[in-house]
């Protein structure tokens, strides 16, 4: 690949076939060449610029840059994300043009709230690149912090970090907000959840039956609410999990925003609760309390986000509770699935069973008996 390739238009196939090597070679050569935009006061005959292959595949790339320039110990670092593009949309220049935004307008709306400094586009590999925003993940500090050992008056800083992740996102949603709202249609929102997971195959696993039951009473009374309530609309993250939430110098910045627009609030406010709610990894965490994640942790990030809104609270409270049973059905599917492909189908089974279950079953009561009060 030529340095001036960046002239040409995407070619799909040709970025999947190219490998990290040739991509970090192109990469840095464009890097060095604009790196003067970037950081205005570089030295750059001194630069020196090495990169990483950071995750991902094909047209779906991260890479990571460093850049050194003499300064004593003074270190840049960049990421690259390639991203494919779809009929529907193209997602680096939709992440890239709110990320230009957010960076232009959070800090006047939310003091200690942040993204990622917008670098470049590179329009022949649809890829963005941007600066860090730090390596310490909110997912990270969660699983060591929210421990079972620990009694809630020494999780100041944990209950404040959560504070801080419904800060940003009020004020994601703030400055993004549209002018119309969606009117909540139960068929469609049904529809929605069975699009990526049928909850009926929960029977397949050992939950209680007494839990199925009241599942589908609640979500078969969610008809009753149609026609009733607006919600209102925002730009939507689209993927607001603790693992793309990064604590850096004092601050909260969030990484990998889409921004899809006119999406209700309550679909990243869900999706957040839930995957704190459930959060997982390897090596395990046995003394995560994943009571305290699901109740006190959620009740926080609710307050916090509703306190900075001018919402109705039974109303609001309702809905980010819907939306978050919503996520907890599709994410124990897709949690379920990871370990299936990824070992066994007996083990996954087997694990879906002995883990899973028990962690999901509780949060989906809890939050069914938190809509409960409104049906
Ligand atoms: N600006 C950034 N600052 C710090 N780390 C970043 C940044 N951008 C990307 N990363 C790192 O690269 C990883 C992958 O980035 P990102 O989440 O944007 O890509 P992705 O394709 O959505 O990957 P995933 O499916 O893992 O979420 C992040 O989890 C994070 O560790
Ligand atoms: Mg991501």
């Amino acid at each position: 690949m030529r340095d001036d390739d960046h002239q040409f238009a995407y070619d799909e196939q040709a970025v999947h076939k190219l490998s990290s090597k040739v991509l970090i070679s192109t990469l840095v050569k464009r890097i060095r060449k604009n790196l003067k935009l970037y950081y205005g006061g570089l030295d750059i005959s001194k630069a020196i610029i090495t990169g990483k292959p950071w995750g991902g595949k094909g047209t779906s790339r991260t890479f990571r840059f460093k850049i050194r320039a003499g300064e004593k110990n003074k270190e840049h670092v960049i990421f690259v994300k390639l991203c494919p593009v779809f009929p529907a949309c193209n997602m680096a220049a939709m992440e890239y043009e709110t990320l230009k935004l957010l960076y232009a307008e959070m800090p006047s709306v939310r003091k200690y709230c942040n993204v990622a400094r917008p670098l470049d586009f590179f329009p022949d590999l649809n890829a963005y690149a941007m600066e860090s925003v730090g390596t310490k993940s909110f997912k990270a500090y969660l699983l060591k912090k929210n421990s079972l050992l620990r009694c809630n008056d020494s999780l100041s800083e944990l209950f404040s970090l959560v504070s801080g992740c419904a800060s940003w996102l009020s004020g994601f949603h703030e400055i993004t907000k549209s002018n119309e709202s969606v009117c909540f249609d139960s068929t469609l929102f049904i529809d929605g959840i069975k699009e990526d997971f049928d909850w009926c195959l929960l029977r397949d696993f050992k939950f209680q039956n007494s839990t199925l039951v009241l599942l589908e009473m609640t979500i078969g009374r969610f008809a009753s609410f149609n026609g009733k309530f607006n919600m209102p609309c925002a730009k939507c993250h689209y993927d607001f999990t603790p693992a793309h939430v990064f604590i850096s110098n004092d601050k909260i910045s969030v990484i990998d925003i889409l921004g899809v627009e006119n999406n209700p609030i309550y679909d990243d406010i869900g999706y957040f609760l839930a995957s704190m709610a459930t959060v997982n990894s390897i090596p395990f965490y046995p003394l995560f309390d994943y009571q305290r994640a699901d109740r006190d942790l959620c009740d926080k990030f609710l307050e916090v986000y509703l306190s900075e809104t001018t919402y109705e609270r039974e109303v609001f409270m309702l809905f980010a509770n819907i939306f978050k049973l919503k996520r907890l059905l599709v994410w124990f599917q897709a949690q379920y699935t990871r370990f299936n492909d990824i070992i066994h189908p007996f083990v996954g089974k087997t694990f879906a069973n002995l883990r899973l279950v028990k962690i999901f079953e509780e949060s989906i009561l809890s939050t069914i008996n938190k809509i409960s009060i409104h049906l």
